[in-house]
Formats: C-alpha cells, sequence, structure tokens
C-alpha cells in the first residue's frame, strides 16, 4: 500500500486541492496535514491572522478523496500552548540554498519548514510527498534534505495553479483589497515577459550559431542581459509594488545565474509585497530546443 502526504498549513484553495489530486494518481491512500506551523514566522508575520478555516479544508479533502486528515495541536507538535515558544532543542541549519531568494527576508523561516516536515515525515510515514512549484525554494529544500538525508520518500512537484488573470493562487491573496487584486497578476507578467526574452536570447544564440560553420561542438552559454529584470522591477515599483528580490537562479543550489547554459533549469522568481500582502512566484526556463517548462 502505498502512501502519498500533502503537508498544507490550511485554507485550502484550488492550488493545494490540485496537490491532492496529484498525489491521488501516484499512491493508494492521500494524507493531507494541516497545520500552522509557528516556527516557520518570523517577528511581525502574519502568524495570528493566517487565515484558519478547518472545518471547509476538512469537508474539501474529503470531496478530493482524502484518506485521512491530520491536524495536529501545538501541544501534540511542539509540547506547548498558546503563545507559550516552542520546546526543541535540535534545529536545521542550511547554508547556500538560503542565501538568495526569500531566505534573506525571511530569516529562520525555512529551518521552521524543515523542521516541521521532517517532523510530518516521520509522523507520517509517507512513501511520496507532494509540494507545490508556487514555493520553489522550498521544494528544492526539502527535497535537498530529504537526499542527503536519505530520507525513503519522494518528492514531487505540483504545477503552480493560477486564477484566470494569472495570479498565482495563495491563501494570502485574501489579504488583498480590491485595486491590490486587480493590480497583483502584474507580478506574473513581469515573470513571464523575462521568460520571453530569455527565450529570445537563446533562440537568436542559436540561429547565430546555426548559421555559422561550426568548429566547436556544443552551443555555449547566453549572458544574461542585466536590463531586463531591472526594467521589470521598476515597472513594478511604479505601480505600487515594493519588490523584495527579482532573481534568475541556478537550480538545484538556487545561486545567481549570469548566463544560461544549454540544458540546465533554472528559476526566475519574485517577491513583492502590495499594501500589507507579500506575493511571491516563479517561472521555470531551460535552454533546450522545446525551452519551456510549465505555464
Ligand atoms: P501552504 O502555504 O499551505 O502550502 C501547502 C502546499 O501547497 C505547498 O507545497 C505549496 O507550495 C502548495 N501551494 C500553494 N499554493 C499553490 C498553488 N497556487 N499551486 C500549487 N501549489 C500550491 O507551504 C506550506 O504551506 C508550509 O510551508 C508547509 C510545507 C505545509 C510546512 O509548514
Amino acid at each position: 500500500m502505498r502512501v502519498a502526504m500533502v503537508p498544507t498549513m490550511g485554507a485550502l484553495h484550488e492550488g493545494h486541492l490540485s496537490l491532492v489530486r496529484q498525489a491521488g494518481e501516484n499512491a493508494d491512500h492521500v494524507v493531507v496535514t494541516i497545520f500552522v506551523n509557528p516556527t516557520q514566522f518570523g517577528p511581525g508575520e502574519d502568524y495570528e491572522e493566517y487565515p484558519r478555516t478547518l472545518d471547509t479544508d476538512v469537508e474539501q479533502c474529503r470531496q478530493t478523496g482524502v484518506s485521512l486528515v491530520f491536524a495536529p495541536g501545538l501541544s501534540e507538535m511542539y509540547g506547548t500552548t498558546g503563545t507559550e515558544a516552542p520546546k526543541h532543542f535540535i534545529s536545521f541549519r542550511i547554508s547556500k540554498m538560503t542565501d538568495q531568494l526569500c531566505g534573506p527576508f525571511r530569516p529562520a523561516h525555512f529551518e521552521g519548514v524543515l523542521q516541521v516536515v521532517n517532523k510530518l515525515f516521520n509522523i507520517v510515514q509517507p512513501d511520496a510527498a507532494v509540494f507545490g512549484q508556487k514555493d520553489i525554494q522550498q521544494w528544492f529544500l526539502i527535497r535537498q534534505m530529504a537526499g542527503e538525508l536519505d530520507m525513503p520518500v519522494e518528492i514531487l512537484m505540483g504545477p503552480t495553479r493560477r486564477e484566470p488573470d494569472g495570479l498565482a493562487q495563495s491563501s494570502r491573496n485574501v489579504y488583498l483589497t480590491s485595486d491590490e487584486r486587480k493590480k497583483a497578476p502584474m507580478l506574473f507578467e513581469s515573470l513571464q515577459r523575462i521568460r520571453w526574452q530569455l527565450e529570445g536570447q537563446c533562440h537568436s544564440a542559436r540561429s547565430t550559431r546555426a548559421g555559422e560553420a561550426i568548429t566547436e561542438p556544443g552551443t555555449p552559454a547566453v549572458s544574461v542581459n542585466p536590463a531586463i529584470i531591472s526594467e521589470e522591477i521598476n515597472r513594478l515599483d511604479e505601480n505600487g509594488f515594493h519588490v523584495e528580490y527579482f532573481s534568475l537562479v541556478t537550480t538545484p543550489d538556487l545561486q545567481p545565474a549570469d548566463v544560461i547554459e544549454p540544458g540546465r533549469l533554472y528559476v526566475i522568481a519574485t517577491a513583492a509585497r502590495l499594501g500589507k500582502t507579500r506575493l511571491i512566484d516563479n517561472v521555470l526556463f531551460t535552454f533546450k530546443d522545446s525551452q519551456t517548462h510549465d505555464a
């Protein structure tokens, strides 16, 4: 019997449910966990106000064929109640992979994520676990943890589910005012524009190469013009976003990339505040014959 798990913090939306369906295609039973994990929220972040909708979540899980929902309380997970700090003495230390993207803006966040995911893996003991591309840095960190620590769990990626206008679905979208909600899809538009420009640059590099008398095998790396990213940051800033980062990084180590090498998978990722809401999004990019990985 194969068990696949989908860890969540609840306030389930179509993005979460798509992971549940993917898990169901991959296993006999799906376990969804719902736990708003305090150790991954920093001071001043939205731990208290994070939406909690357990009854509807459980009902949605029931309708999506979930076998078991595990929704522990603070005391079960950390032996504490209320606002008392979790009592734990063992923690993760991450190097390199949190130097970029959300890492510098959310100190200790990913250590908290790895801690709780590790605990949930040990409790549920799944054969596979599905995490969303939406939280791309989290995905690569969890897969790295499972690999480095020889955890017997397969880490799968579910594509980002979007609203019809392109905004990535998120439990935090409920914080947006109606004006902000109208502007929010600009983030994905910016990411797509960068991807198109990179595709264009790679395409012309390939065509130039094809027209030359080729003396050396292989396609050379393409340098990235930093202006294509700064233009998008300016455009977002002018429209009321406060951009925390907008970066092109290598995988799986998540390091800044200034050239695109053929065959390698890159992430173009951004985080921006719109009013009091922090939005994140990303697209994947590979320089190859069929370059695009996802929508
Ligand atoms: P949460 O934000 O609830 O997300 C749960 C899972 O749903 C994550 O794997 C996330 O990447 C995925 N997800 C969120 N929005 C998505 C979308 N629009 N399309 C597809 N997948 C989406 O991520 C967490 O909770 C926590 O950090 C957790 C891993 C549960 C640890 O506490």
